[in-house]
Order: structure tokens, then C-alpha cells, then sequence
């Protein structure tokens, strides 16, 4: 079984990104062949700084093998250095109808936000990112795609997609199967919304101590006393952030004292910080050690290109023949 994913590079990792798809994508390593990549020309799309995306390409490389990914169990590599990957990004795109693309909801919202007459100024990549994405996917013959909910239409198009192409011109591609997570599936942010890069609400996986600390003290909560009894504790945000990070035991307890009353929202505060901090410790000094060791991680990045690019050369050309091409 081959199970693929991409993560764009587009800012520094957070909560959210570990619980809902870096430990996911990690623990199934042991599952089946895991080919992960990075994905930078996806991230064209948003972010236009060439030094901010090459200083986030290699942030997502040491934030991914800080945290677990096992170069030996893993193909792991940056999308563009399999540039295979646009090639036949164009051979599905004339497959792909207008429609199943204005239809997508990642690129409705994106237009929703501008203005009437900005429309004409949305970049086509926006548009193509599905066609590219699928490209990602059918290039390896993928069986598996653990993606966020937010990526199911973006999988169902992919789907669409590949059949189209086997129906025009013969069994070329895998079909493959989404696997959408659903817990874990909404950390929320310091502000209670669905923690995200695009709303400022981030605990960042590796940011600076200090920093981290006072933006959890500096959580808003309500002004209860501390005296006074809490039902809802399991609705404080800082009790649901904590039931992530810190072992079970200790988070119960805390809901518990929280709900009984005589907890104050200060002390609540600090057991999360400390909690976090702990939680990270060790993948936070191996991050360390990798970013003091950029040519191992290059290296790794390079032999992963190699390996995926074996495969895609093959997927590719099975496509370029199957339509004529090559
Ligand atoms: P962001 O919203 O910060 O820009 P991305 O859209 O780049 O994050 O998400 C990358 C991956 O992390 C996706 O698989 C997405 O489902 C997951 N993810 C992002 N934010 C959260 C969150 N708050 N809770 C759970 N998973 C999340
Ligand atoms: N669109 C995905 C996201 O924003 C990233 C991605 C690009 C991806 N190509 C992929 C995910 C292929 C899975 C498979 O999260």
C-alpha cells in the first residue's frame, strides 16, 4: 500500500498542523510505503517571497524529522525537485472540465474574499491547484491520501480526474482512496477559532520560549473567580489545548479541579505552557541538531527525489504513451 501526502510551506508549523496531520502522516509510516513531500510550487499560489518560501521549505524538513519521520521508512522529498509532477499536470488538465474546478470550495472562498472587480486577478495557479494536487497524487500510483477535511473535494476531484483520463485513453492510474480524519480534526487557536496560520491564532511547534509563554498567558478568558465552580470546563480552551499535550492523568485532573472551582485561569495557564514545552522537549533538541546539520537534511531531501522521481518517471510515461505522447 502507498500512502502519499504534501504539506505546502507556508509559515511556521503549529498545533494544529502536528495533531491534524504531522502525527497522523508519522504514525502511518508503519502502515505501508509513506511517500511525503513538501509541497513549494503549490505554495506559489499564496506566497510570493522566493527567500520566505526557500527559509519554509527547509522549516517544514527539520519541523517533519524533528518530530518523527523516519528517512529509512520514508520517501520524503520537495515537490519541485520531481518536476515530472507539472508535466503531467498539463496531460490531466485536458481532461479536467471548467467546471469541477470552479466548483471547489478552497478556491470559492478565495474569490469570496475579494472584491467584484479583483476576480480577473485571481492567478490561474489558484485556479489549477486541484489539477496539480491530482498530478501529485496519480504520479505515484497512490493508494492512500490522509488529508484534513478541508482536502476531501480537492481528493474527490482527483478521483474525477482519473477516471476521466482512464476512460479517454485506457487503465492508466491508480484510483485512490482519501482517508479524511475526523478527531483531532479542529485544534482550536489562542482565540478559540480553528487554529490557522491565516488567523494569527498559532502556538507554533517550535517557537521561542519566551514568546510561546507569554502568548498562553495571554489567552483571554472570562472573569469568573477562581473561587467559583466551572460546568463547562471542558469547554476552556486551555483544558482542551492541555488534553493534547500533556499526559491523560494530568489533563483530568486539571478539568476536574477547573469544574470544582478554586483553580485560577493563571495557574490553568502555566500548567499548559509547561505542558507544551515538556511535550516537545525531545523533538525540539533533535530539531536543533538538525538545523546545525543542514547538509544531512538536504542529503535526506535529495535521496528522496531521487527515489520518487524512479516511480514518476514511470507513472509518466505509462501516461504520456497511453495518450499518445513520447
Ligand atoms: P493553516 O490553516 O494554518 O494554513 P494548512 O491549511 O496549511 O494550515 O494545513 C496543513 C495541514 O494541517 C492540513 O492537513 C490541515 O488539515 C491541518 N490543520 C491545519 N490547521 C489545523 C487545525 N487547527 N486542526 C487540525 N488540523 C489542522
Ligand atoms: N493541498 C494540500 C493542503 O493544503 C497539500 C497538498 C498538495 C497535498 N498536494 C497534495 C495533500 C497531495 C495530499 C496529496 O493541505
Amino acid at each position: 500500500m502507498r500512502i502519499l501526502t504534501g504539506i505546502q510551506p507556508s509559515g511556521a508549523l503549529h498545533l494544529g498542523n502536528y495533531f491534524g496531520a504531522m502525527r497522523p502522516a508519522i504514525e502511518l509510516q508503519q502502515q505501508g510505503e509513506a511517500f511525503y513531500f513538501i509541497a513549494d510550487y503549490h505554495s506559489m499560489t499564496s506566497l510570493t517571497d522566493a527567500k520566505l518560501r526557500r527559509q519554509y521549505t527547509l522549516d517544514v524538513a527539520l519541523d517533519f524529522l524533528a518530530c518523527g519521520l523516519d528517512p529509512a521508512r520514508c520517501v520524503f522529498w520537495v515537490q519541485s525537485d520531481v518536476p515530472e509532477v507539472t508535466e503531467l499536470a498539463w496531460l490531466l488538465s485536458t481532461v479536467t472540465p471548467m467546471g469541477l474546478l470552479e466548483r471547489c470550495h478552497s478556491f470559492k472562498d478565495k474569490v469570496a474574499k475579494l472584491g467584484d472587480g479583483e476576480i480577473g486577478s485571481v492567478n490561474h495557479g489558484l485556479f489549477a491547484y486541484p489539477v496539480l494536487m491530482a498530478a501529485d497524487i496519480l504520479l505515484f500510483d497512490s493508494n492512500v491520501v490522509p488529508v484534513g477535511k478541508d482536502q476531501k473535494q480537492h481528493l474527490e476531484v482527483t478521483r474525477d480526474i482519473a477516471g476521466k483520463f482512464n476512460q479517454q485513453y485506457g487503465q492508466t492510474f491508480v484510483i485512490p482512496e482519501p482517508r479524511i480524519r475526523e478527531e483531532g480534526a479542529a485544534v482550536p487557536g489562542l482565540d478559540g477559532q480553528k487554529m490557522s496560520k491565516s488567523y494569527g491564532n498559532t502556538i507554533e511547534l517550535f517557537g521561542e520560549e519566551k514568546a510561546t509563554r507569554k502568548k498562553i498567558m495571554g489567552i483571554v478568558m472570562d472573569s469568573r473567580t477562581p473561587a467559583e465552580p466551572k460546568p463547562d470546563a471542558d469547554k476552556n480552551l486551555a483544558i482542551q489545548l492541555l488534553k493534547l499535550v500533556a499526559p491523560t492523568e494530568v489533563a483530568t485532573d486539571y478539568e476536574n479541579r477547573l469544574r470544582a472551582g478554586g483553580l485560577g485561569y493563571g495557574d490553568l495557564k502555566k500548567t499548559l505552557f509547561e505542558n507544551y514545552w515538556q511535550h516537545f522537549a525531545a523533538a525540539r533538541a533533535r530539531r536543533a541538531e538538525l538545523a546545525a546539520n543542514q547538509d544531512y537534511v538536504r542529503q535526506i531531501l535529495r535521496d528522496g527525489a531521487e527515489k520518487a522521481r524512479a516511480v514518476a518517471t514511470k507513472v509518466l510515461q505509462r501516461a504520456k504513451s497511453a495518450s499518445g505522447l513520447g
